[in-house]
C-alpha cells in the first residue's frame, strides 16, 4: 500500500529527480533518434542482398570489422562499376552476401592488389544506397561504408567517444588490412557523419596522417547549438514538444554530454596540417534539417586562426573577396594557403538534407581531393588515341 509523502519531501524528491530525468531524457531522446531516424528507412534483414538496391551481384560485399574496444561493426565494400565490369568473370565465382572473411573475397583482392586503388570512407547520416550508386556507377574509386555501434547489425551502444572509435576502426582497416595509404583515402561525412569525420580527421592529423581529402556534406557546428537553436522537429522529432519551453531546451543544452564540436576540430585539423589538406564543405541551400549557414561557422573555424581575423565583420569582408557567386542561391568560397592547403565551401541551390549526396558538387569534391581532374581528361585523351 502506498504511504502518502509529506509535501516538503515530495518537493525535494523532485529537485533531485528532475535534473536526472532530464539527463536521461537527453540521452535516450536526443542522441539515439539522431542516428535512428536517419537509418530507419531500411530493413536490416535485407542488407545482405545489395541487389535489392540495384547493385550488380557481388559489386557490394557486406562484412564485419572489429573496433579496438571489441565491438563488431557491419560494413559494405562497394566496388566502382567500371572495375566490376573489367572483372565480371572472376567476381561471378564469389559467394554472394555477407563475407565471413572479407580478405578472402575477389572484390577485396581487386581493392588491395591495385597500387592505384582509391577509397572513399563514407560516414553516413542516413544510409541511402542511391548515393552509393552516384558515387560508384562511373567512378574509379571504391566506397566503404560502416554502421556505427548500436545500429543495424553492429553491436554496442552509441556515444561520441565510441562512434569516433568506430570511425578510427574503419580507417585502420583501410590502411592496414586493405593496405591503402592515407593519401589514397577520402573521408566523406554527411549530417551526423560530418561530426564524426571532423573528429577522426583531427585525431589522425595529430599523428601526422594526412588524407587525400575531407568532405563534409550538410554539416553543423556543434550538437548543443543544433539541439537548442535549430530544426528540433526535423532531426529530433521527439524533442519537438520542448520547443514551447525554451528554458527547458537551454537546460538540455547544458546537459548535453556528447558535444560534437566540429568547429574546434576543424581548427585543429588545419593547425596540424604539415603538407597537404583538401577540406570541402558542401551544403544545399534548401536543406530543411540543418541550415546551410552552419557551414559558414565551420569554414570560419577552419581558417580564421591561420588568417588571423577574429572580428566577424572583417572576416566576412575578407571571405567575400574569395567568394564566387553563382546566382542568388549558390556560391563557392575558397581559401588556399601554404604549404598545400585548400579549404572550400560550396553552397548549392538544391539537394535538401539527403539528396545532395548524389549531386555533382559532392562527386566533384571527391574528384578534386584525389586530384582526379587531370587524370580523367588524360584517360579520355588516351582512349581517343
Ligand atoms: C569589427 O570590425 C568592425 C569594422 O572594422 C568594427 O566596426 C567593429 O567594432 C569590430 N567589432 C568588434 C567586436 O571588435
Ligand atoms: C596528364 O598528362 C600530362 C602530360 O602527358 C602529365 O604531365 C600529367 O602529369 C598528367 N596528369 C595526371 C593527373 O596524370
Amino acid at each position: 500500500m502506498a504511504v502518502p509523502l509529506h509535501p516538503a519531501l515530495r518537493t525535494s524528491i523532485w529537485v533531485v529527480a528532475a535534473p536526472l530525468a532530464l539527463y536521461s531524457v537527453f540521452i535516450s531522446l536526443a542522441m539515439i533518434p539522431f542516428f535512428q531516424r536517419q537509418i530507419s528507412t531500411l530493413r536490416w534483414t535485407d542488407l545482405n542482398k545489395p541487389e535489392q538496391w540495384g547493385f550488380a551481384t557481388n559489386q557490394v560485399t557486406p562484412f564485419g570489422l572489429t573496433t579496438s574496444d571489441g565491438e563488431t561493426l557491419y560494413a559494405w565494400h562497394i566496388m566502382p562499376l567500371p572495375l566490376y565490369l573489367e572483372n565480371e568473370g572472376s567476381l561471378a565465382k564469389q559467394k554472394p552476401g555477407y563475407a565471413d572473411d572479407v580478405t578472402a573475397t575477389e572484390s577485396f583482392r581487386l581493392l588491395k592488389e591495385d597500387p592505384n586503388s582509391r577509397v572513399v570512407l563514407y560516414f553516413h547520416g542516413a544510409i541511402r544506397p542511391s548515393s552509393y550508386h552516384a558515387l560508384t556507377d562511373t567512378s574509379s574509386y571504391h566506397v566503404v561504408a560502416v554502421d556505427y555501434r548500436g545500429y543495424g547489425h553492429s553491436t554496442g551502444v552509441p556515444s561520441e567517444e565510441g562512434v569516433i572509435e568506430d570511425a578510427s576502426a574503419l580507417v585502420e582497416w583501410a590502411t592496414t588490412v586493405a593496405g591503402i595509404p592515407p593519401e589514397r583515402l577520402v573521408l566523406l561525412g554527411q549530417s551526423l557523419g560530418t561530426a564524426i569525420v571532423s573528429a577522426v580527421a583531427e585525431r589522425y592529423s595529430e599523428k601526422g596522417v594526412e588524407f587525400a581529402g575531407v568532405v563534409l556534406v550538410a554539416g553543423f557546428s556543434d550538437l548543443a547549438t543544433m539541439l537548442s537553436e535549430y530544426r528540433i522537429g526535423g532531426l529530433f522529432p521527439v524533442l519537438a514538444p520542448f520547443r514551447a519551453w525554451p528554458f527547458l531546451l537551454k537546460l538540455l543544452r547544458r546537459c548535453v554530454v556528447d558535444k560534437w564540436r566540429s568547429t574546434d576540430r576543424l581548427g585543429g585539423l588545419v593547425r596540424n596540417t604539415r603538407n597537404r589538406l583538401r577540406l570541402s564543405l558542401v551544403h544545399a541551400k534548401d536543406d530543411p534539417d540543418i541550415p546551410w549557414s552552419e557551414d559558414n561557422k565551420l569554414f570560419k573555424a577552419a581558417v580564421s586562426e591561420s588568417v588571423g581575423i577574429s572580428n566577424d565583420t572583417e572576416f566576412d569582408e575578407w571571405k567575400e573577396e574569395r567568394t564566387v557567386h553563382q546566382g542568388a542561391d549558390a556560391f563557392v568560397s575558397t581559401w588556399k594557403s601554404e604549404p598545400d592547403i585548400v579549404v572550400r565551401q560550396e553552397v548549392f541551390p538544391y539537394g535538401g538534407h539527403n539528396n545532395i549526396m548524389g549531386y555533382a558538387p559532392v562527386s566533384a569534391a571527391i574528384m578534386r581531393s584525389f586530384d582526379l581532374l587531370g587524370a580523367v581528361s588524360n584517360q579520355t585523351i588516351h582512349t581517343l588515341i
